[in-house]
C-alpha cells in the first residue's frame, strides 16, 4: 500500500501555517496572541473558536473540535489524511510522494481516475441514443435534464464489459482494478460489475467521486439497487450522498434533512429544498451523527411513508439524539416517499406540511405505537423501551429535558418518570457502563486531575526554569488520566515542544479535542514557577492519601479477622503527619 515518509509528514506540519490555513476559511480576529472567528464546525453567533499561531493548532471552546493544520483540513473538507497533505503539500510547495514499490505509488489517484472515467463514460450514455429509454424513464419520473447532468446521473448499459473496454488499455494495476469495487473477476475474466443499472455517481466532501449507486434498468434483477461494496475510498458509514453540493445550505439552513433514496435528495434539490442528505440505503450510524454533528445539530428524517421507514426513522432518530444533534420526523403521507411526494403535491406542501409540521422523535415514536390506544401493560412496556434509550443520552440536560417529555407526553407523572428511569438504568448498568462511560467528555474534576493538567500547561509553556523542576521531580505514575500521562511523558521526552507535532501522536478525534482544549487554555494568573510546585505538590498528596485509604480498608479487615492493626495503625499517622507537613 502506498505510505506517505514520515519526513515529508514532518516537513508538512512545520510549513503547513494554521494561521494560513484556517484563514482562507475562516475570519479570523486577533484577541491576545491568539486569533478567534466563528466556528465552521458548528452553528454559532459569537466566536468560540480559536487558532494558536504558536501552537500550531485550533480549538473550538464551542463544539470541541481541535486539531493541527492537517486535521482541520480533514475535518473542513471531509476528506482522508493522505488528501489533506497532498492539498497542503501542493499549497506550501512540498512536494508528496508515497513510498513503497512503483505499482502503490498512485494507487489512490488511478482509483479516483478510475471512478472519474467511469462517471464520464456512464454519463455520456445516458444523454447518447443507447441511454434513451432510460433518460425518458427519468424525465417521467420527474426528474430534470439539468439534475441529471448536476448529479451526473448515468446509465451502465447492459453489456458485461462496457467499462472494462475503456480502463482495460489504462494499465492499472490489478490491485488498483479490484479495489475499486467496480469489476467482477471469473478465472480470467474481467467483468463490469454494474450492467443495465441507472448510475448515480457518490462524491466525498471535496466532490470527488469515490463510488456508486446503480438502480436496475431494463432487466428484472431482483436487487433494486446494487451500490459499491467498501474500498479504500469509500467508508460507506462515513458518506453522505449529496453533501459535497449540500453542506453550505445545510450549515445556512441550521438544519439537515435525511432522507434514505438518491432520488429522494435529487428530487429535493431540485424543488429548491437543498439542506438535504442521503443515507442511501445502509444504516445510519453513530459516524454519520459524528459528521453531520459538524454542519447542524438539528435532522429531520425524511424516510419512507411505510412500516419499514417508520421503523428506520426510529432508529435513527435515537442515533441522533444519543449523539447530541435534535431529531425531528417529517411524516410522509401512507406509501409514499419524498420523491414520490414532491412529484405528487410539489416542494412547497413539503416545505409547509412536511417540514413545518414535522414531530419531535417522541411525539413521532408514541404516535406510530398508538400509545393512546395501547393497555396500560403494553404502555409500560413501551416507555420502559424508550426509556432504555434515553438511558444512551449522554448530556445530562438533554436527557432531562427528555425524560421531562416523555411525562408530558405519554401523561405518566414526571417523579413516576424519573423513578421509572432510575430503575431501569440500574437494570442496564452492568454490560454498558464501561463502554459508555470512556466516550463522555473528561471534565477534569478531581484534584489530582487539575494538578495533572497544571503540570501538563507548565510544560508546554515556556518557562524553563518550571519545567525542570517538573522533570526532575514527577512520578508519572502518579497520573491518573492514561492520556494526559500520555501527553506529559511527549511533552518531557521533546526537548523542543511543538504542539501541533504532539497531536499527531493521538489517533481519536476525541483525544484530540481533548488535548487541543487542554493546550489552549492557558493559565496565565498563575506563576509556572508556583504552579509547578504546587501541582507536584498536590500530586504526591493524592497519592499519600489513596495509600492511607488502602491502608484503612486493611485495618478494618484486620480488624473484623481479630487480628492486630498497631502497625498499620502506625504507618497511617506517619503518612498522616507527612500531608499536614
Ligand atoms: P427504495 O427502495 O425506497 O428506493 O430504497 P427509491 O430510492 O425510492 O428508488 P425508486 O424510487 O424505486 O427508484 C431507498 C434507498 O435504499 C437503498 C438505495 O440507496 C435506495 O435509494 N437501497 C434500496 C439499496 O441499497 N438496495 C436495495 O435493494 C434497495
Ligand atoms: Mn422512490
Amino acid at each position: 500500500m502506498a505510505r506517505i515518509p514520515q519526513e515529508t509528514i514532518d516537513r508538512i506540519h512545520d510549513s503547513a501555517d494554521i494561521l494560513d490555513v484556517v484563514s482562507r476559511h475562516v475570519d479570523l480576529k486577533k484577541r491576545g496572541r491568539n486569533f478567534f472567528g466563528l466556528c465552521p464546525f458548528h452553528n454559532e453567533k459569537t466566536p468560540s473558536f480559536s487558532v494558536a499561531p504558536d501552537k500550531g493548532i485550533y480549538h473550538c471552546f464551542g463544539c470541541g473540535n481541535g486539531g493541527n493544520a492537517v486535521n482541520f483540513i480533514m475535518e473542513f473538507e471531509k476528506i482522508s489524511f493522505v488528501e489533506a497533505l497532498q492539498e497542503l503539500g501542493d499549497q506550501f510547495g512540498i512536494p508528496v510522494e508515497f513510498s513503497g514499490n512503483d505499482e502503490s505509488k498512485e494507487f489512490f489517484t488511478h482509483l479516483y481516475d478510475i471512478h472519474q472515467l467511469a462517471t464520464n463514460l456512464y454519463h455520456d450514455a445516458l444523454f447518447s441514443n443507447r441511454g434513451e429509454d432510460a433518460k425518458k424513464y427519468l424525465l417521467d419520473r420527474g426528474l430534470s435534464e439539468e439534475s441529471l447532468k448536476l448529479f451526473k446521473v448515468g446509465l451502465a448499459p447492459a453489456g458485461s464489459s462496457y467499462l472494462w473496454n475503456a480502463v482495460k488499455g489504462k494499465n492499472y494495476s490489478q490491485e488498483v482494478l479490484e479495489k475499486s469495487g467496480l469489476f467482477g473477476f471469473s478465472n480470467n475474466d474481467v467483468y463490469d460489475r454494474f450492467r443495465s443499472r441507472i448510475m448515480f455517481p457518490i462524491s466525498n466532501a471535496s466532490g470527488k467521486i469515490i463510488a456508486f449507486g446503480g438502480r436496475v434498468f431494463g432487466t428484472d434483477d431482483p436487487a433494486k439497487y446494487m451500490n459499491s461494496p467498501e474500498t479504500p475510498l469509500y467508508r460507506k458509514s462515513e458518506v453522505f450522498y449529496g453533501l459535497n453540493l449540500t453542506r453550505d445550505d445545510i450549515r445556512r439552513s441550521e438544519s439537515a434533512i435525511l432522507v434514505e433514496g438518491y432520488t429522494d435528495l435529487i428530487q429535493l434539490y431540485q424543488a429548491g429544498i437543498k439542506n438535504a442528505v442521503a443515507v442511501s440505503g445502509t444504516a445510519f450510524t453513530e459516524t454519520h451523527v459524528q459528521q453531520i454533528r459538524r454542519f447542524s445539530s438539528t435532522v429531520y428524517l425524511a424516510y419512507d411513508g411505510d412500516s419499514a421507514g417508520i421503523k428506520a426513522a426510529l432508529r435513527a432518530g435515537y442515533v441522533l439524539l444519543k449523539g447530541d444533534v435534535e431529531p425531528y420526523v417529517i411524516e410522509i403521507p401512507d406509501g409514499m416517499d419524498p420523491d414520490d411526494w414532491i412529484q405528487k403535491d410539489g416542494g412547497k406542501e413539503f416545505k409547509s406540511i412536511g417540514i413545518k409540521k414535522a414531530s419531535g422523535l417522541l411525539r413521532f415514536h408514541l404516535k406510530t405505537a398508538g400509545f393512546k390506544d395501547l393497555s396500560s401493560s403494553n404502555r409500560s412496556n413501551l416507555i420502559k423501551e424508550i426509556l432504555t434509550e434515553a438511558a444512551g443520552i449522554s448530556d445530562p440536560i438533554v436527557r432531562q429535558g427528555f425524560i421531562k417529555t416523555l411525562a408530558q407526553v405519554s401523561g405518566v407523572e414526571e417523579n413516576q418518570m424519573v423513578h421509572m428511569f432510575s430503575q431501569q438504568l440500574r437494570k442496564k448498568r452492568p454490560n454498558s457502563k464501561s463502554k459508555e462511560s470512556s466516550k463522555k467528555p473528561q471534565l477534569f474534576t478531581t484534584i489530582n486531575a487539575k494538578a495533572e493538567l497544571g503540570i501538563i500547561k507548565v510544560l508546554a509553556g515556556n518557562n524553563t526554569k518550571a519545567k525542570e523542576i517538573i522533570k526532575e521531580k514527577l512520578d508519572l505514575d502518579r497520573f491518573d488520566n492514561e492520556q494526559l500521562k500520555k501527553l506529559a511523558q511527549l511533552l518531557i521526552d521533546k526537548t523542543h515542544v511543538n504542539p501541533a507535532e504532539i497531536i499527531t501522536f493521538y489517533d481519536s478525534a476525541e483525544d484530540r479535542d481533548m488535548i487541543t482544549r487542554i493546550l489552549m487554555e492557558e493559565d496565565e494568573t498563575t506563576e509556572p514557577l508556583q504552579m509547578a510546585e504546587e501541582c507536584l505538590k498536590t500530586l504526591s498528596k493524592v497519592s499519600v492519601k489513596e495509600k492511607i485509604r488502602e491502608l484503612r480498608i486493611k485495618i478494618r479487615e484486620k480488624e473484623s479477622d481479630g487480628e492486630d492493626t498497631l502497625e498499620l495503625m502506625k504507618e497511617v499517622v506517619k503518612l498522616q503527619k507527612e500531608i499536614n507537613g
